[in-house]
């Protein structure tokens, strides 16, 4: 999720359990071939994420197949191509959910990128761009015949952005309808949902906001498909996971062992990453809090005095205050589930 699941968060999610697949945050192909783009750390990810599935966005057949190449020269399990995104910046270059709109197109593409690596490609498309076009079924199966080894349905159209629902109906009918797997998206915010969710016909389901708000969700999933009663969170381990979070960015790249973290080529050093023995760099340090600001305005929600948690880590300005906050905020009542 962009902006959000980096490489550290998406190593707690899994540390807690319940989680089989993670996917990167999506990477510009332009960035990933050219090899000069910042963006280029979103397609960073570590061993202890695998399997791993890098998203790639864009709407050049050559350039998403070079992108392809690079994806799996990086050691990849899966390259996923985003077909959903609504944001103008992205669709207005015939990527994310454009391509919905070009089913020829997008099939073209599926093609490229199918032919050039031997990796696994995988889409996530929407249902449609809007409710007079709910073509998803359509393309879902354009992209299957191009070589799509599975594909990720997020219910709702482009036009609905985040508004109204997910339509979990259309999801269940291309799950029947195509012969290679398919997976939904789309209103997972509770664990009892996923596994209502996985029980549509679908071979999986992909769970989006409900982890940034509630890191446990798929391991208290994991819980009820096992036949126990979800496990409680205390207030306690919820801010562990806050400072754990702020541990791995801020020791990102220190003294990690060889293998263990691959990026893509071209990647140097942005002048925010941490250096061996040597200080921190102020920058690296807003960098995090940023990153915190961010988790916090989903991590809040639901919890009592959340609103207060997130107003005080948005004026949060040193690490040493984030720390303070979190150990105030969570571990003032340890006890107290979530
Ligand atoms: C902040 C944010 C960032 C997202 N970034 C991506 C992305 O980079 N790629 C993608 O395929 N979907 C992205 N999504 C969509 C989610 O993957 C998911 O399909 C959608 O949120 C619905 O699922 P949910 O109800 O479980 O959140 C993003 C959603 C949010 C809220």
């Amino acid at each position: 999720m962009a902006g959000m699941t980096d490489t550290a968060f998406r190593r707690l999610v899994k540390r807690h359990g319940g989680c089989g697949l993670v996917v990167t945050e999506m990477v510009s192909s332009e960035g990933l071939v050219r090899g000069i783009d910042r963006t280029l750390e979103y397609a960073e990810y570590t061993e202890d994420e695998r399997p791993v599935s890098i998203q790639i966005f864009g709407g050049d057949p050559e350039k998403m197949a070079a992108a392809a190449q690079v994806v799996e020269g990086m050691g990849a399990n899966i390259v996923d191509v985003n077909m959903g995104c609504p944001v103008r910046k992205i669709a207005r270059h015939d990527a994310g959910c454009s391509l919905m709109r070009q089913p020829e197109h997008a099939a073209s593409v599926i093609r490229a990128m199918t032919r050039a690596v031997k990796i696994p490609v995988t889409v996530k498309m929407r249902a449609g761009w809007n409710d007079g076009q709910r073509n998803a079924p359509e393309l879902a199966r354009r992209v299957q015949d191009a070589g799509a080894a599975a594909v990720t349905i997020h219910g709702r159209t482009a036009e609905q952005s985040y508004s109204g629902f997910a339509d979990w109906d259309l999801v269940s009918r291309v799950a029947d309808e195509l012969s290679i797997p398919v997976f939904g998206s789309g209103d997972c915010l509770e664990p009892q949902q996923v596994i209502d969710r996985l029980q549509s016909g679908v071979s999986g389901v992909l769970v989006g906001r409900g982890v940034l708000r509630n890191p446990w969700i798929l391991a208290q999933a994991f819980d009820i498909a096992a036949g126990r009663p979800p496990r409680v969170v205390t207030m306690t381990e919820r801010g562990q996971f806050l400072l754990d979070y702020i541990g791995l960015l801020l020791d990102e790249r220190v003294n990690e062992d060889e293998g263990f973290r691959h990026v893509a080529p071209g990647i140097t050093d942005h002048g925010l990453r941490t250096t061996d023995n040597g200080p921190r760099t102020t920058r690296h340090d807003r960098w995090v809090i940023n990153k915190l600001r961010a988790l916090c305005s989903w991590y809040s929600k639901g919890l009592d005095n959340g609103s207060h948690l997130r107003v005080r880590v948005n004026r949060a300005e040193s690490i040493a205050e984030l720390r303070e906050i979190v150990d105030e905020f969570f571990l003032a009542s340890p006890a107290v589930p979530a």
